[in-house]
């Protein structure tokens, strides 16, 4: 155990992030009225070139006339592989109202690319004395992204969250799959001939995990792409939520309750929860630092366990 504090992840709900594309602002107000906690406004891979522009304005225009409640309002940029990122983040940083909390910058490869936005952020931000500092995202979603996670969580004070993104990791990687997350045909096991599915994607997750959490950081779990399986989606964001990440991609509004479900700690959880530091405290009284719950050892490290799930209840109703 390092004698550093491992720092706390900001303490906003992000268990479901709502994408859509910047060039399609009929849907800006729905997004508002959604149950997601986090929006993502997309100028990057739902846009096409020649509507970039345009996608810009819209979202521009929209982050100062839409109502947004108190949800997180974030900007995915283009990567910075392409032509369009320093114009997204200067007409943003320069036009949007200060409602905008957040950019997403996606296919990070190395904190390099993190220090290049924050640098052009910082000079907008000084020079039209912008009232509120933008945070980051970002998407894990390349060979390089995954090498260097810990340098790029570890890039900016402004980090705030990170996702993974499954399908251009998937192509970065050389992954045989053209399915964006979730179960994996091909990924089996056999044992007395019974096919066994495992998942591809976790040691990516436990990855992206590790690295937020030892930076302060949100870990996320990024699109699943068939959003007519339901089923699917709930066992990915269940996987993920083991894991330790707060939140799931909404691609349809119809994902957007699944997330929440699956990333709000049910009565039942928090219940146990309460129930073990309550052992424990009795435990305490009684000079012992460990006790029996249900047949089942609890000591020190339960009443961590137990805590994350009682603050991130309190957290969400807060
Ligand atoms: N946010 C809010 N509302 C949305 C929405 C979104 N992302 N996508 C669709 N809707 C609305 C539709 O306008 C429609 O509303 P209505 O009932 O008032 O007519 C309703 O939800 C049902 O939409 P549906 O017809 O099922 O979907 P669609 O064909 O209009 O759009 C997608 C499907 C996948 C193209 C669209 O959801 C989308 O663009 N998703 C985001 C893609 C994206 O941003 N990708 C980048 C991140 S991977
Ligand atoms: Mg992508």
């Amino acid at each position: 155990m390092s004698f550093r504090i491992q720092p706390a992840a900001p303490a906003r709900p992000n268990r479901c992030q709502l994408f859509g594309p910047g060039s399609r602002p009929a849907i800006f107000e729905k997004m508002a009225a959604s149950a997601a906690d986090v929006i993502n406004l997309d100028l990057e891979d739902s846009v096409a070139p020649d509507d970039k522009a345009e996608a810009r304005k819209n979202i521009i225009q929209a982050i100062g006339d839409v109502d947004w409640g108190n949800k997180t309002l974030s900007v995915r940029i283009n990567g910075l592989d392409t032509p369009y990122w320093y114009r997204d983040v200067v007409d943003l940083l320069e036009q949007a109202s200060d409602r905008l909390d957040q950019i997403m910058i996606p296919k990070v490869g190395c904190a390099g690319d993190i220090y290049a936005v924050d640098a052009l952020v910082t000079a907008i931000e000084r020079a039209k004395a912008r009232a509120k500092p933008i945070s980051f995202e970002v998407i894990i979603e390349s060979a390089a992204g995954i090498a260097h996670v810990e340098e790029i969580a570890a890039a900016s004070p402004r980090m705030e969250a990170m996702s993974l993104g499954a399908a251009d990791f998937a192509a970065s990687m050389g992954m045989q799959t053209t399915g964006i997350g979730g179960t994996q045909e091909n990924y089996y096991m056999i044992r007395e001939g019974v096919k066994h599915w495992s998942d591809p994607w976790h040691w990516a997750q436990a990855a992206i995990v590790a690295a937020c959490r030892t930076h302060g950081v949100l870990p996320v779990d990024g699109p699943f792409g068939d959003f007519s399986d339901d089923d699917g989606f709930v066992a990915q964001a269940r996987r993920s939520a083991t894991l330790g990440m707060v939140g799931k991609w909404a691609i349809h509004p119809k994902q957007v309750a699944l997330a929440n479900e699956v990333f709000t700690p049910s009565e039942a959880a928090v219940a146990e929860a309460k129930e073990i530091l309550a052992a424990m405290e009795k435990a305490k009284a009684e000079g012992a630092g460990a006790t029996v719950y249900k047949g089942r050892l609890v000591d020190i490290a339960s009443i961590k366990q137990a805590e994350v799930i009682v603050k991130q209840a309190e957290l969400i109703a807060g």
